[in-house]
């Protein structure tokens, strides 16, 4: 059963955190090239009316907006500080709009992506189901999620036992699902969606963004690490010395993507 309260952002990777900013951008850095490799196949028309849900520092809609430019792309998110200033944004808008409440009307996007944004939310199936709703017949819902498999089989033990309490202690604070995306693309048949697709990509931590993100996001769970899962202050020190080590590699989290068209009536 899920007892949490905490919401995404509220304390635990709040947007005025200090480190905030540059942990989205270490994870835009990671992922962008996944994202726009499958964004590409896709080829969204260039007329495209697109929705990013829970946009961070909107990378995705930037690029979005490249591919779409005679469309209209929308950024969302609860918190919009870290988007660029409207003066630097190209072809794009940003809108505070939470996906739990806040509405779209029905049919008005051709496509739909959110990365990385759905297994934080509690009641993400109705959530999602809702989103659907947002798409134009024949429009795409492209989702990327994570989950936690390749750090639960790490050969590593400090980066194993570091690794599982991050990922519980963000279950428990914020009722994050691990494993919903490893269970690609159920979700999006069992909302009757069409020509659907997944894949999945394993990042590295080492020297690069992916190991950056995972030291930041530790950073942010230090309390936590220590206090409830009895990690000591100098396994933290040397579990951020690894991550980022140019001669240590290991894998993070899953990077799961998922697709498919709402049928037309
Ligand atoms: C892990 S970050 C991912 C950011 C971006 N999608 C990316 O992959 O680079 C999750 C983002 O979702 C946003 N978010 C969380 N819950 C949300 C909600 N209910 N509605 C809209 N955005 C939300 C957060 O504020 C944050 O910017």
């Amino acid at each position: 059963m899920d007892t949490t309260t905490e919401r995404y952002g509220e304390l635990l990777f709040s947007h005025a955190h200090e480190g905030e900013g540059e942990r989205l951008d270490a994870l835009a850095r990671a992922l962008d090239p996944l994202t726009f490799r499958q964004l590409d196949r896709f080829g969204p028309a260039d007329d495209a009316r697109c929705l990013d849900i829970g946009s961070g520092l909107g990378t995705v809609a930037a690029g979005l907006a490249a591919h779409c430019p005679r469309g209209r792309v929308v950024a969302t998110d609860t918190d919009i500080r870290h988007f660029p200033p409207p003066a630097e944004r190209r072809g794009w808008e940003v809108v505070r709009h939470d996906l739990a409440v806040d509405e779209f009307p029905e049919g008005s996007f051709d496509l739909i992506h959110a990365r990385w944004v759905f297994s934080h939310q509690r009641g993400r199936d109705a959530a999602l189901a809702r989103v659907v709703r947002w798409l134009a017949p024949g429009g795409l819902l492209f989702l990327e999620d994570m989950s936690r498999f390749a750090l639960d089989s790490s050969p590593h033990p400090l980066y194993r036992k570091v690794s599982r309490a991050m990922t519980e202690s963000v279950r428990l604070r914020l009722g994050t699902d691990f494993a919903w995306a490893r269970t690609f693309p159920q979700p999006l048949r069992a909302l009757g969606l069409t020509d659907l697709g997944a894949e999945v990509t394993v990042s590295a931590v080492g020297a690069g963004p992916m190991g950056r993100f995972w030291r930041l996001t530790a950073e942010q769970l230090t309390r936590d690490l220590r206090d409830v899962h009895g990690i000591s202050e100098g396994q933290l020190a040397e579990f951020a010395a690894l991550v980022e080590h140019p001669d240590f590699s290991d894998l993070c989290l899953s990077h799961h993507a998922a697709w498919g068209r709402r049928p037309h009536p």
